[in-house]
């Protein structure tokens, strides 16, 4: 089972980045080709009749298997990127971090205006990132159709907090 084989996979790292935070290290996850490759591939059979016209990744760890994923369902990659490194123009959205704020961009032509577009993310925690991006996406005129996570931390109420936009949520380890 996919789930088992993440779990057994990832690594805790205890007060990373700060006390009383249990970091999920995918780095270990990483190192293993077959276990890469079966990520992807449950991705691919649970999207199984969807209609996927661009996968969108976000920066960073969403890059790793997001490119990936859109390889293997023959569709674009889009980055949704941290702000400033993007070079063509770009539309931004802040988002409310648990101190202070953050930013992300995307390209204002990474897809045609009402293109489906599935977001990826390696990790749902508080939902803050990928509702955010989810957010951006709908002001550059595509649909949200899904999204998929390696691991989902389900305490955090990051399942919940998506769950009113359309789309399924995949995440296979919680
Ligand atoms: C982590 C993780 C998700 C996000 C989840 O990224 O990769 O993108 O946090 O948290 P949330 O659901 O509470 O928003 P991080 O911002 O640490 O950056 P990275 O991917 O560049 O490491
Ligand atoms: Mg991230």
């Amino acid at each position: 089972m996919i789930e088992q084989q993440i779990k057994a996979a990832i690594r805790d790292i205890p007060d990373f980045p700060k006390p009383g935070i249990i970091f999920k290290d995918i780095t270990t996850i990483l190192k293993d080709p077959v276990l890469c490759i079966n990520i992807v591939d449950a991705f691919v059979d649970q999207l199984k009749g969807k209609q996927i016209d661009v996968v969108a990744g976000v920066e960073s760890r969403g890059f790793l298997f997001g490119l990936t994923l859109a390889n293997r369902l023959g569709v674009p990659f889009v980055p949704v990127r941290k702000a400033g490194k993007l070079p063509h123009t770009v539309k931004q959205k802040t988002y409310d971090l648990e101190y202070g704020s953050a930013v992300i961009e995307m390209h204002v032509d990474a897809f045609e205006p009402g293109a489906n577009v599935l977001l990826h993310d390696d990790l749902l925690a508080t939902g803050g990132t990928i509702t955010a991006a989810s957010e951006l996406i709908n002001e550059l005129g595509g649909t949200v159709c899904g999204f998929t996570f390696v691991v989902g931390l389900g305490f955090l109420g990051g399942k919940e907090k998506i769950a009113p936009i359309n789309g399924d949520i995949i995440v296979l380890a919680e």
